[in-house]
């Protein structure tokens, strides 16, 4: 056998392999492990989607090759139909969109459609490791900008080195935001905009999780900032939206030149999705929004994070994404030790800060997406187990 190609040594180690053990051995034991690890929504796909798919594959047009230069033509439509009618913001269907087979894949292949050997992506620290791991292994550099709480997660673009800047060509943002569940301000994409501006870099902002919000909250987009279309690429996806994560659809939209770059890397990669798939996509898009999913992720969250306050364990409650971003209750652990802990002692897996970057040392995650959970039982059972594992120091 050959050697692999160097460029896989750019993927870190799997870090949850001890959670991971702990894990299985518990559940071989017999234990009711809460899974609070994963972030996929565990509530199915709406009918009316499976009906759209069951009558698209009817079609025999569905059955060959998308020929089509951006994606399935009727799905293109529907989604700037939805960006339109949701953040107020025209996108042109022919040159302003291209479909993806998931954002994860779109927005692993900007990375190579981009970055030279010696060119840097700026990417956050935590993050989802995608921007990283494609940036390295495109033979690109990574320069990462802290997400700190105190900023309230966002990163400060003025502490980015001017030589970084100036070799820069990608910066990934990601919110709503994957850990933290923090948010972004309009102010922060046009400080962001501006930024990239002057630098000329490709902003490329990661909504994965645009419509997953509570209280009311609606997401800002880049593209509501005047003149982001210039200097930014926006990825959105069905997954999170319509509970359609297996399905694996979703696109970019922004400037033209990025989304025919992006479309090209990707001619030469894959042949885009089943069609049928795309034309369900588009009647979620067009016909569905997921209101009853968030009632029931708020509800979720209110148990969890109302409950973990009231028993000493102080943290926030996201206002979007389904994850909550906890600071560690104790100073003599860190985060891998005390999700260690939780599952042996509380059988609930929670995901140490560090699986996202070295600045999520200090914090764990819990997503409020679980499996067999209605109303939000498991969560009120996770607080009283967590009351009852003596992990959190007692209240004065
Ligand atoms: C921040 C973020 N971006 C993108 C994705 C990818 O989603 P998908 O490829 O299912 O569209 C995920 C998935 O968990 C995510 O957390």
């Amino acid at each position: 056998m050959p050697s692999r190609a160097q460029r896989l040594d750019a993927i870190p180690p799997y870090l949850f392999a001890e959670i991971s053990r702990v894990k299985l051995a518990a559940i071989a034991a017999g234990a009711d492990v809460i899974d609070l690890g994963i972030g996929d929504p565990d509530i199915p796909t709406p009918q009316g989607v499976i009906d759209a798919l069951t009558e698209a594959v009817k079609n025999p047009k569905t059955h060959r090759y998308d020929e089509t230069a951006l994606g399935w033509t009727s799905f293109l439509e529907a989604a700037c139909n939805w960006y339109k009618r949701e953040f107020g913001v025209q996108i042109d269907s022919k040159s302003e969109i291209t479909q993806l087979i998931g954002s994860k894949e779109g927005l692993g292949h900007l990375a190579w459609a981009y970055l030279d050997p010696g060119d840097y992506a700026i990417v956050p620290n935590p993050a989802y490791s995608v921007y990283k791991v494609n940036s390295q292994m495109a033979g690109g550099l990574v320069h990462e900008m802290p997400l700190a709480e105190e900023n309230g997660f966002l990163p400060v673009l003025a502490d980015i080195p001017t030589d970084v800047a100036r070799k820069a060509k990608l910066l990934y943002v990601c919110y709503p935001n994957n850990p933290t569940g923090a948010i972004a301000t309009l102010e922060f994409y046009k400080d962001a905009v501006q930024f990239c501006r002057e630098h000329d870099i490709l902003l490329v902002n990661d909504m994965a999780y645009a419509t997953v919000a509570y209280d009311g909250f609606k997401n800002p987009t880049v593209m509501q900032v005047d003149g982001a279309k210039d200097i930014a690429i926006e990825f959105h996806s069905l997954s999170k939206m319509y509970n359609m994560t297996g399905w694996r659809l979703g696109f970019a939209l922004g400037n033209p030149d990025a989304v025919s770059n992006l479309a090209k890397i990707k001619s030469n990669l894959d042949s885009k999705a089943f069609p049928a798939i795309a034309e369900a996509g588009a009647f979620a898009l067009n016909s569905l929004d997921n209101a009853e999913t968030i009632s029931i992720y708020e509800k979720r969250r209110d148990y969890l994070c109302d409950g973990l306050n009231a028993i000493g364990w102080k943290v926030k409650k996201p206002q979007a994404t389904f994850y909550v971003w906890a600071r560690i209750p104790r100073d003599d652990m860190s985060s891998a030790e005390f999700c260690k802990e939780l599952l042996e002692r509380a059988h609930i897996v929670a995901i140490p800060g560090t699986g996202y970057g070295s600045e999520g040392e200090g914090y764990c995650r819990m997503s409020l997406t679980l499996l067999g959970d209605k109303q939000g039982e498991r969560f009120q059972l996770a607080v009283k187990r967590i009351a009852e594992s003596g992990l959190l120091p007692a209240l004065v």
